[in-house]
């Protein structure tokens, strides 16, 4: 053996290891998606996501005090309907589930920052993300207004960053443009800027009921093919006016969360989904798996990439596992 550099030296102790690590997985990287349901003590489990329920607004405020509590800076909501219709009008309105989840967690826990998503696919009769044109096909511009009108519902609420995840071109600047204009210029827009037609958002789509009821996404979703078109997706939404960007899914990302790092200033976040989550859990189930091992090589995978932030579902779980 003449090599003269040996690699094994600095991995012979726990110590020497924890030295020369590269990339920190740290608490504050972590962000806890929910599901908010209308009514009073909602607590439903969902199928597909073992450990994951939809949660009304006091069971939803016990479980974010508790996340706050294990250093998790920040909670994503989704919210689901009372009723659903083809414009999806419940996604605006104050007395929504969204609105008042965000109006109580920031009385009950002033410190946790909270995002809201922004999108029409769970209040939408026929599940797609925007508006339909008579033909079914999604109208792009007459759908900005509607989000601009649901992003600044959430905001007056107090959310202290919106979320639009519908893809629809252009929303960035609309939602910009309304917040301002209301004098919520103080309100942050986190953008899912380069956002896949992915089959790992299946489990999600049982939680918030927003499978679309005809024909897929892939009209206004990216197709998971294409890498250089990130870099234009994720331009865009820099240019109108975006203060985070996020590539999701995560995992099977990560060479697009690689390529987009040196190029954008701005915080980058990874959205690890449902299906990502699902199938750790399921293959834990079965004992085939080390649920906390894998959880945490995924996650730390994630930032090793280029993530500054991670939202996933194994937020608490995490946070628990990394201590302070
Ligand atoms: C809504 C939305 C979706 C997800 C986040 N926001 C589903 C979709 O686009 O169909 C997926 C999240 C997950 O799978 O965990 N547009």
């Amino acid at each position: 053996m003449e090599s003269v550099f040996r690699p094994r030296r600095l991995r012979r102790s726990v110590t020497l290891r924890r030295m020369v690590q590269e990339t920190r997985l740290r608490r504050e990287d972590l962000i806890l998606p929910m599901f908010v349901a209308p009514g009073k003590g909602v607590r439903q489990e969902v199928p597909s996501m073992p450990g994951v329920s939809r949660l009304s607004v006091e069971n939803l405020a016990e479980e974010a005090k508790a996340a706050a509590d294990l250093g998790i800076p920040a909670v994503l909501l989704f919210g689901l309907p009372q009723k659903k219709d083809e414009t999806g009008s419940e996604a605006a309105s104050p007395k929504g589930a969204v609105q008042q989840a965000v109006r109580q967690l920031k009385k009950q826990i002033p410190n946790l920052v909270v995002i809201t998503d922004v999108c029409l696919c769970g209040y939408t009769s026929h599940g797609h993300c925007g508006l339909l044109r008579p033909g079914g096909e999604v109208d792009n511009d007459a759908t900005l207004e509607v989000l601009a009108q649901v992003a600044v519902s959430h905001a007056q609420a107090g959310a202290d960053i919106v979320a639009p995840s519908d893809m629809m071109d252009g929303r960035v600047g609309a939602i910009r443009e309304a917040l301002d204009e209301v004098g919520l210029e103080m309100t942050a827009i986190l953008s899912y800027a380069v956002k896949y037609a992915s089959s790992f958002y299946g489990p999600f789509r049982d939680a918030a009921e927003s499978a679309p009821q005809f024909g897929d996404r892939r009209a206004y979703q990216m197709d998971p093919a294409n890498a250089r078109e990130a870099m234009r997706e994720a331009f865009l939404d820099v240019e109108e006016g975006a203060d985070i960007i996020m590539v999701k899914p995560a995992l099977p990302y990560l060479d697009i969360l690689t390529r987009l790092r040196p190029e954008f200033d701005l915080p980058l976040a990874a959205y690890q989904v449902s299906g990502e989550y699902s199938m750790i859990k399921a293959a834990a189930q079965k004992g085939w798996l080390d649920e906390n091992a894998v959880m945490l090589e995924s996650l730390t995978s994630i930032k090793r990439a280029g993530a500054d932030l991670i939202l996933t579902y194994f937020a608490k779980e995490a946070a628990q596992l990394l201590g302070k």
